[in-house]
């Protein structure tokens, strides 16, 4: 009989896990931000095999996890401005994009022959173990087939990728629910390349105003408008609602009427809204209604990577 490709996240599960990475298979682990399919970075095949599951059309450069800052300073050549935000965030849901040392062990492909790397410290307990137990640097692109929103939970995972992924951990929903910020710090200005799970604020009261990517299809290929598309139209700011729309909530104050109702935060907290918001996508994704309507969300602290994620899903595929 087969294990279950699903299997909680304790030791023995992490175990096994490291083994397969070591052999070059894939692995779902969850991360604080969202579940990410792991794979290890120093080997192009397994790095392929990432691409191959997640039936993406080109291959966009992969985020690459390390357990701590002093392996990252192994891959990538570190200046003042990360020293100061890795001290700050790390582990967390913070992404650097620095240039690679002539030495890095990761594979091309990783970095989609770019001589930038995306990198981060998880700081989710299970993607600490695990990467402590391969003592491998790992890429992990979101668990999802392309175009398809991000998981948060386990079972997003199988529905998504299935029997392409050799296990799954499963350690319940992920705590911060939307993806890291990238902070592309090749330039001698340091680039926002996707408001993610911490704040811009909180990033630019550490190394000064963050600019706008020069040419965002380029400098951040899987940013694509359409990356994050449910199959329903998605209508934003909607302040009332049509009786066969689905409506994705924010706040206290709801308008009547909708065919289904979810509230990313009764209370209006940014940060619940955030956990919620992809599993509330799919939830209201059913084609017995005509669209998602969403309302309104503040564009400050997490609300700049809600509302991202929410434009990219209205504009469709
Ligand atoms: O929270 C997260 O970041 C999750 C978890 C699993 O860590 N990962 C994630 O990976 O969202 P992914 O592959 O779905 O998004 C990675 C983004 C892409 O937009 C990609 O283009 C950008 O990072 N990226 C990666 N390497 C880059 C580089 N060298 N220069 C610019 N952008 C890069
Ligand atoms: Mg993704």
């Amino acid at each position: 009989m087969s294990p279950p490709r699903i299997r909680p996240a304790d030791s023995e599960a992490i175990a096994e896990a490291a083994h397969i990475l070591q052999q070059g298979g894939l692995v779902a682990m969850p991360t604080e931000t969202v579940y990410g399919l792991a794979a290890d970075a120093t080997n192009g095949r397994a790095v392929a095999a990432i691409f191959a599951a997640k039936g993406r059309p080109e291959f966009n450069p992969l985020i690459v996890h390390v357990a701590n800052v002093g392996a990252a300073r192994h891959l990538v050549r570190f200046d003042d401005r990360a020293e100061r935000l890795a001290a700050a965030f790390w582990p967390g849901a913070l992404t650097l994009v620095l240039r690679r040392r002539a030495d890095c062990p990761v594979s091309e492909l990783a970095s989609a022959g770019l001589p930038t790397l995306a990198i981060r410290v998880p700081a989710h307990p299970v993607a600490h173990a695990l990467l402590a137990a391969c003592r491998l640097p790992l890429a992990a692109p979101s668990a999802n087939r392309s175009g398809q929103v991000s998981p948060t939970e386990a079972a997003h995972v199988e529905e998504s990728l299935g029997e392409k992924v050799d296990l799954i951990l499963d350690a319940g929903p992920c705590p911060v629910g939307i993806e890291s910020t990238i902070v592309g710090l090749t330039r001698p200005e340091a680039t926002l390349l996707r408001p993610g799970g911490v704040e811009r604020e909180a990033i630019e009261a550490l190394i000064g105003p963050l600019a706008a990517p020069r040419r965002q299809a380029i400098e951040a290929p899987g940013m694509l408008a359409s990356h994050y598309a449910p199959r329903l139209p998605v209508r934003l700011g909607a302040c009332e609602v049509a009786p066969d729309e689905a409506l994705l909530g924010f706040g206290r104050d709801l308008p009547e009427g909708a065919a289904m109702t979810m509230n990313l935060s009764p209370g209006g907290d940014l940060r619940e809204a955030a956990a919620h918001l992809f599993a509330y996508l799919r939830a209201l994704d059913r084609p017995v209604f005509r669209a998602i309507a969403v309302m309104p969300i503040p564009e400050t602290g997490l609300g700049l990577a809600i509302n991202d994620r929410l434009r990219r899903a209205a504009a469709g595929r």
